[in-house]
C-alpha cells in the first residue's frame, strides 16, 4: 500500500504521485499515464494549462480500475480566475477528466482574482465535487493572506521544492495552518547538475539507490508530497521504488546543507515574471 498523508479534512493523499507537466502530446500523455498506473502510481498531477487533462482522464478510464482508487489533482489557470469563470472552468476540468469529482483542485498561480476563484472552489468542495482544495506557488505572504480570510483553509500548497530550494520556513508556516506542502520539481528538472550531484550520489551508494531516489526519499521523510515526472518507464519504476530504505539523521543533515533557499526557476515576486505570467493569463 502506498504511504499517504492525511489532509486537514481527513482526506488521504498518496505521498508519491506522478506529474505530467510538459507531456503535451495527448497520445503520449495517455500512454505514459497508463504505464505509470501499471507501475503502481495512483495519484496523477495535471493542470488545465498543461493541455492534457483529457489524456489523464482517458488513461484512468482505460485502466478499468475503480475511480476511488485514484487521486487526481488539477489546477485552475490564471485566465480562468474569478468566481463565475472558475465555476465554468471546474465544469470543464470535470468533463475532460471524465469524472464526477476531483480529489484536489489547486489555484495554479497567485495572480488575478484568486479570491473569486477560491470562493467557487469552496462551493464545489461543499457540494462534494472537490474532495480537497488548495493553492500552488503561494509564497508565505499570499498563503497567509488567503488562509486568514478564506472559509476553508487551503488543504495543500504546491510549491517548488527540491534539495536546492527546500522550503523549510514556508513548510513551518503551512504546518501552522494545517496545510500540506507538496513539491513540484522534486528533481529541479535537472537544473544545477542535479542528476550528477556528488553529495546525493555518495549517500545513494550506501543504499544502492540513485540520486533521484535519494532526493525523493529526503522529501518524503520531511513529510513533503512528491510528484516526479518522467516519460520513461524504467525511471517511473525507479522513482516509485523509494519505500524500502531510510535516510539516517546524519544523511538528512548533510542534504539540508544543500539548501540555497531560493528558486532555481524564477521568483513569484519578480516584477518582470509577474508581468509575463499575467500576459499568459489574459
Ligand atoms: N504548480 C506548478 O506551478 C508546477 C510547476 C512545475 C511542475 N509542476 C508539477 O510537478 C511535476 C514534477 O515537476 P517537473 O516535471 O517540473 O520536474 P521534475 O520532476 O523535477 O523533473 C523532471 C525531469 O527529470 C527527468 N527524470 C525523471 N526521473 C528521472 C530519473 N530517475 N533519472 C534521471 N532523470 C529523471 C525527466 O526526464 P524524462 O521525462 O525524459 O525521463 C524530466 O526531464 C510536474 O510534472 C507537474 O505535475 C507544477
Amino acid at each position: 500500500m502506498m504511504e499517504t498523508v492525511t489532509l486537514a479534512n481527513g482526506v488521504k493523499m498518496p505521498i508519491l504521485g506522478f506529474g505530467v507537466y510538459q507531456v503535451t502530446d495527448l497520445a503520449e500523455c495517455e500512454k505514459v499515464v497508463s504505464e505509470a498506473i501499471e507501475v503502481g502510481y495512483r495519484s496523477i498531477d495535471t493542470a488545465q494549462i498543461y493541455g492534457n487533462e483529457e489524456a489523464v482522464g482517458a488513461a484512468i478510464k482505460k485502466s478499468g480500475m475503480p475511480r476511488e482508487d485514484f487521486f487526481i489533482t488539477t489546477k485552475v489557470w490564471i485566465s480562468n480566475a474569478g468566481y463565475e469563470k472558475a465555476k465554468a472552468s471546474i465544469e470543464e476540468s470535470l468533463k475532460k477528466l471524465q469524472t464526477e469529482y476531483i480529489d484536489l483542485l489547486l489555484i495554479h498561480q497567485p495572480f488575478n482574482d484568486y479570491y473569486g476563484t477560491y470562493r467557487a472552489m469552496e462551493e464545489y468542495y461543499k457540494a462534494g465535487k472537490l474532495k480537497a482544495i488548495g493553492v500552488s506557488n503561494f509564497y508565505p505572504d499570499r498563503f497567509i493572506d488567503l488562509s486568514e480570510f478564506a472559509e476553508v483553509v487551503p488543504h495543500v500548497n504546491q510549491v517548488e521544492t527540491h534539495v536546492f530550494n527546500q522550503q523549510i520556513e514556508p513548510q513551518k508556516i503551512m504546518k501552522e495552518y494545517g496545510t500540506q506542502i507538496e513539491s513540484w520539481g522534486p528533481f529541479a528538472e535537472g537544473k544545477n547538475d542535479f542528476f550528477t550531484n556528488e553529495t546525493l550520489a555518495a549517500i545513494g551508494e550506501k543504499y544502492q539507490k540513485s540520486i533521484a531516489q535519494v532526493a525523493l526519499r529526503y522529501l518524503i521523510q520531511r513529510g513533503v508530497v512528491v510528484i516526479p515526472k518522467t516519460i520513461n518507464k524504467d525511471r517511473m519504476i525507479q522513482n516509485f521504488d523509494v519505500f524500502d530504505f531510510s535516510l539516517t539523521a546524519e544523511d538528512m543533515t548533510t542534504i539540508l546543507a544543500l539548501d540555497q533557499k531560493e528558486s532555481l526557476f524564477f521568483s513569484h515576486y519578480a516584477p518582470e515574471r509577474v508581468k509575463l505570467l499575467a500576459s499568459l493569463g489574459k
